[in-house]
């Protein structure tokens, strides 16, 4: 029995009733499957912890961040940049990876999309290095060879991985001839490395728009700070919305794994927030602690409640709650046979 420490930080908003949704899940796989166990450590940080303790990130939490074998974060309030970006660049988790994919009875915009984006986390404009007077602002965007080469290795290394064929650098290096200039020169010569997978290049705003004309020809979307995170957003409303987009932060032996949504203050503590984010979150930390059994079977349970269609959330079409959607998939994992 393989025993794992997970950093829990449920933070504010819909995340504690996220986080119990997916312990609850967690604690069925480790029951059903017999193989793997999680002992749940949680973590205090966002707008409550700054409100109690003066500290968004008490100290400690990155420590005990560290220490775990890996984290699950729900979502943190207004206090977000204070938060999760620390947790990002303290730990140097360089990737920020998105995969959007239609399942099974989800209102989306086009069938067959099944794409994932590879963001990279620690530089751009996320430095946040710059300055303001009273009439003026100035947002440093810092991108290096060695950052941008990463990040393009880990696209190609995933593309092959997962069998996909082809990878999309998207930049806007017709106008940040410097920044922008600088990561396509960098994901080019990862690219001559990798002859098998498919390579091209795509400005910014066209993908943004070709997102959406044709969303199914993207496979694996490899891009800046920035530039991800608003792509991101796009490709969950082409999906079924941020209730059905996960993510995982993940650097060299420390991840931190987070739906993509944040606190929605307009429906939290009514319990109808989708589980479906942080519950598919858990399924790549599980990937990316080589669980690969109980990966799959976590999105074999969800990819079956979601075809049975009996406890969506209100965002999805459905009226059951965050509780009761976690519960069906817990069900179905006691039902698998490992
Ligand atoms: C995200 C969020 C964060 C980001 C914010 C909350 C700091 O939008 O994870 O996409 O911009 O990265
Ligand atoms: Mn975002």
């Amino acid at each position: 029995m393989t025993r794992y420490s997970i950093a829990a930080i449920p933070g504010d908003g819909i995340g504690p009733e996220v986080m119990e949704a997916v312990v609850h899940v967690l604690e069925a796989l480790s029951d059903a499957q017999g193989g793997v166990c999680f002992d749940f450590v949680e973590l205090q940080a966002g707008d409550g912890a700054k409100a109690e303790t003066g500290m968004a990130l008490p100290p400690g939490t990155l420590g005990a961040v560290e220490r775990s074998d890996a984290c699950l974060f729900a979502a943190v309030g207004e206090t977000a940049k204070e938060v999760i970006l620390p947790l990002r660049q303290g730990l140097d988790l360089y990737v920020n990876l998105r995969p959007a994919k239609v399942y099974p009875n989800v209102p989306h915009a086009r069938g067959d999309v099944d794409l994932v984006i590879v963001r990279e986390n620690t530089e751009g404009l996320y430095t946040r290095i710059g300055g303001r007077g009273p009439d003026w602002g100035v947002s440093l965007r810092v991108i290096t060879r060695r950052g941008s080469e990463r990040i393009a290795r880990f696209a190609f290394d995933l593309a092959e991985r997962e069998g996909r064929r082809r990878v999309t650098c998207v930049h806007k290096a017709n106008v940040l001839d410097a920044t922008c200039g600088l990561f396509v020169e960098a994901c080019r010569d990862v690219a001559a490395e990798h002859p098998g997978i498919e390579y091209e290049e795509m400005i910014v705003d066209a993908c943004a728009m070709r997102l959406i004309l044709e969303p199914e020809r993207f496979d694996v979307v490899l891009t800046t700070n920035m530039f991800g995170d608003i792509l991101s957003d796009e490709a969950a409303g082409l999906i079924g919305g941020l209730g059905m987009a996960p993510s995982g932060n993940i650097g060299e032996g420390h991840a931190i794994f987070e739906p993509v949504h944040g606190t929605a203050p307009d429906i939290a503590g009514e319990g109808v927030a989708n589980p479906m984010a942080m519950i598919l979150s858990a399924r790549m930390m599980l990937e990316w602690l080589e669980e690969r059994e109980a990966a799959a079977a976590l999105e074999e349970a969800v990819v079956e409640v979601l075809r049975e269609g009996k406890t969506l959330t209100p965002d999805l079409g459905g009226s059951s709650g965050t509780g009761e959607g976690a519960a069906s998939v817990s069900r179905r994992l006691a039902q698998k046979e490992f």
